[in-house]
């Protein structure tokens, strides 16, 4: 990894990835790109970005050519939700800018980080400790779209060498860029209106088990992963990774602790609620952790007050870090 491109730079994940690989690989090495347009932060922090929409393969190819990127974070994507309001346009951009993003990694011979989520799985995975080999039939169009992609990283692997890896993401909890219309957003909607009006109301019923994982954890299994000894890799695409696994009323418990008169209200969102009931209550990470040494560092409770922390200085002192 000398020379890097990230796709969906502005988004929850590719905000803090940014930042994480340029002090890792050097500000000169990190390309980010986004289909936004780029904030006067990233500007300031001196790095470099381009206008990428993936669907535009000629833009990535010569994006790629022009820095000699030769490892692609491939994040653009549409999540969960927004993804059941206009099921062709997630097949369009979770799909074709997968297969471009591939197809000019074939080329080019990059390694190609993607993620896959908690949703390539559905009703009939197996909900507890659910398995890194197991039924895969999920019921919505992320979800199909996150099946398609590991395997089609698995034949980009396998027919021509690419290095493709991914990992199976859970609810991501951060205070930096907010994430854009998934089913797990409600455990980092909840600190930011627990903090500025003391209650929440949840859309999610309060019993229902998500696996969830803190940003520095994400970062790190991203990292860990395309930096993890390449023959130790069974299951490239992609790997169960979790952190802990939690429903709405035991985070607002917690969150009780530093907001003791934190109100918690429900109000179901019938769609989301479908969709958070057909993935696992908790994945089995095994895998993970034997083949490249997957560990998290966070809890609920050890993220739920760095949260509140680093949240507190953000909303009230307009200092963020
Ligand atoms: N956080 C994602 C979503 O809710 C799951 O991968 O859509």
């Amino acid at each position: 990894m000398k020379r890097i491109l990230i796709t969906g730079a502005l988004g929850q994940i590719g905000s803090e990835l940014d930042s994480f690989l340029r002090k890792r690989y050097g500000n000169e090495n990190v390309i980010s790109s986004d289909i936004k347009s780029v904030t006067k932060e990233m500007i300031s922090q001196g790095g470099t970005f381009e206008h990428i929409d993936c669907l535009d393969a000629q833009r990535i190819y010569s994006v790629i050519k022009k820095y000699k990127i030769d490892t692609v974070f491939h994040l653009a994507a549409v999540l969960s939700a927004i993804g059941e309001k206009n099921p062709q346009l997630a097949w369009k951009v979770n799909i074709n800018g997968l297969y471009n993003v591939l197809e000019i990694a074939r080329e080019y011979k990059c390694a190609v980080f993607t993620p896959s989520s908690i949703a390539a799985f559905g009703p009939s995975t197996p909900k507890d400790n659910t398995p890194q080999e197991t039924t895969q039939r999920p019921n919505t169009i992320y979800g199909l779209t996150k099946v398609t992609g590991e395997l089609l990283c698995d034949y980009y692997y396998t027919k021509y060498g690419v290095d493709t890896r991914g990992v199976r993401f859970p609810g991501i909890i951060s205070h930096i860029a907010l994430p854009g219309g998934g089913t797990t957003d409600y455990a980092v909607e909840i600190f930011y209106e627990g903090l500025k009006n003391k209650k929440y109301t949840c859309f999610l019923n309060k019993d229902t088990y998500l696996d969830m994982m803190y940003m520095p954890d994400a970062l790190k299994a991203t990292v860990n992963l395309m930096e993890a000894d390449p023959s130790r890799l069974k299951h490239r695409n992609a790997y169960n990774v979790t952190a802990e696994s939690f429903n709405p009323e035991q985070l607002a418990d917690e969150i009780k602790k530093y907001i003791p008169d934190f109100e918690m209200n429900y109000n179901v969102d019938p769609m989301r609620q479908a969709i958070a009931d057909s993935w696992p209550n908790r994945l089995d990470d095994s895998a993970a952790r034997e083949e490249w040494g997957w560990s998290p560092d966070y809890n609920m409770e050890g993220m739920t007050k760095d949260m509140i922390e680093k949240l507190k200085l953000k909303l009230f002192t307009n200092v963020n870090n």
